[in-house]
């Protein structure tokens, strides 16, 4: 099928490179000249594993194109993916601003009659809204558009494999030709007949993908009540982590337990910072805004929240009380990203801990492996190193901020010798209490004092 992506951002391009992966023909269009000027070129404005790779096999097999021109994309394809931004206002409530530009774009722009799929992440109702806005801004022509969503489920870092592996389709509909569409596009993913770029061009075995068909409001609700119970399992974790500390009980011994209960199941229950990202907090409180709309109090997301927010300043509290005064000390700080294998900094708990201890006039030695660009920019005055031993070079504390394998493998001893001070406040849990002390560390982690 021709298919149209408007936004080239991180979901757009996923969406469109595993599309043409798939093989359809696919057409990007975007409002960013410079973006767009770089795709067309050969370049890849974001990092993602694969993501280079299958853009590349796209664009010289003829399957993938970009322009500017938003309305060739969109008379381009039979089917038009919206993945624009969807950002959070003061208030949590998502701005639609840019889904509501692009449905005008559609219904001015368009020849024919379009399937429009809303991919980006927004709140239930949405969709309705979107097929009316549809119909009034094309009031001249008369087009009758069809309107689907389909959520989508990727985790950066692991986004190619998750649109080409999922555990689900999520694909809410009108009427049965929508639904006809849809299976046609994710035939290939479906079935899994498509060169894996992922698995060096065989897919795996592994059980049918399901493609579940349900109501609009229905995909829409699943998106962020799946997002926001993910995030609740996460507090529910740093709630025993804190609870563990009180007892003099260990939250890993815990939360190991639990998860081997298939019905709570393991992962989503590591205890620490808590959750970042620009997807977990900006859809927590808008699924919470949206239950505030029509009546419905979701006190228990809220307290999720206020549990995520206590944990910088629960992180502090131990920073502090090993510390004693943080003004004018030299402190390392061992992450930056969000999650491990990103350079996303976008609401990174990182970066709360490096703007606090600046605040409280630390002298802030930063590493990270693929964040460090984007973090010197919003925080100057801290100092940055590639090496994680440069880092911690005279020290009096180490912080550990991000989950990065790189970390988890430290050599402690030879850190130990570098380090002022022998001391880690360990904000992810990442090393065994006793095998620190071991090693002479004062050593704080979350729910395992
Ligand atoms: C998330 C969802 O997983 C994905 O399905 C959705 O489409 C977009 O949002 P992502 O934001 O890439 O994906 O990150 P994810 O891997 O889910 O991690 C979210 C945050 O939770 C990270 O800050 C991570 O460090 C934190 N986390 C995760 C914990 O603190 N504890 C855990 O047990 C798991």
């Amino acid at each position: 099928m021709r298919l149209s992506v408007v936004g080239c951002g991180y979901v757009g391009l996923v969406t469109g490179a595993c599309l043409a992966e798939a093989g359809h023909e696919v057409i990007c269009t975007d409002i960013d000249e410079q973006r767009i000027a770089h795709l067309q070129a050969g370049g890849v404005p974001i990092y993602e594993h694969h993501l280079d790779k299958i853009l590349e096999s796209a664009r010289s097999a003829g399957k993938i194109s970009y322009t500017l021109n938003a309305g060739e994309a969109i008379r381009g394809g039979d089917a038009i993916f919206i993945c624009v931004g969807t950002p959070p206002k003061e208030n949590g409530e998502a701005d639609l601003t840019a889904i509501d530009h692009v449905a005008r774009q559609i219904a001015t722009e368009a020849r024919t009659a379009k399937l429009v799929i809303e991919k980006s992440t927004v709140p239930a109702r949405t969709g309705l809204e979107l097929r009316r806005a549809l119909t009034a801004y094309s009031r001249n022509s008369g087009l009758a558009f069809r309107v689907v969503s389909n959520p989508e489920f990727l985790r950066e870092g692991t986004a190619v494999s998750d649109f080409l592996h999922p555990d689900r389709i999520v694909v809410g509909v009108e009427d049965e030709a929508s639904a006809r569409d849809m299976r046609e596009i994710y035939r290939p993913i479906l079935e899994r007949s498509f060169r894996c770029p992922v698995h060096n061009g065989t897919c795996p075995p592994g059980n049918a993908v399901s493609l579940l068909i349900t109501t609009i409001n229905s995909a829409e609700l699943i998106k962020h009540a799946s997002n926001s119970f993910l995030a609740l399992k996460i507090s529910y974790a740093n709630v025993i982590a804190d609870l563990c500390e009180k007892i003099g009980a260990d939250v890993e011994e815990v939360t190991h337990a639990m998860g081997l209960d298939p019905r709570i199941g393991e992962q989503f229950l590591r205890a620490g910072l808590g959750f970042g990202g620009f997807c977990f907090p900006k859809d927590l409180q808008a699924f919470v805004h949206l239950a505030g709309t029509v009546g419905v109090d979701f006190d228990i997301l809220k307290a999720a929240e206020r549990v995520n927010k206590q944990r910088i300043e629960r992180f502090f509290e131990k920073v502090r009380r090993a510390l004693w005064v943080v003004k004018d000390k030299r402190v390392a700080v061992l992450g930056l990203a969000f999650k491990a294998n990103t350079d996303d900094i976008r609401f990174s708990p990182a970066l709360e801990v490096v703007k606090e201890l600046l605040r409280q006039g630390a002298q802030v030695q930063a590493t990270d492996p693929e964040a460090i660009s984007r973090a010197q920019a919003l925080f100057p005055a801290a100092s940055y190193h590639e090496d994680p031993y440069d880092a911690l070079r005279d020290a009096e504390a180490a912080l550990v901020c991000t989950e990065w394998d790189i970390f988890r493998n430290l050599d402690w001893e030879r850190a130990g010798q570098l380090m002022a001070r022998r001391l880690v406040v360990d904000g992810r849990n990442l090393y065994s209490p006793s095998r620190m002390r071991a090693l002479g560390f004062e050593y704080h982690s979350f729910g395992r004092e």
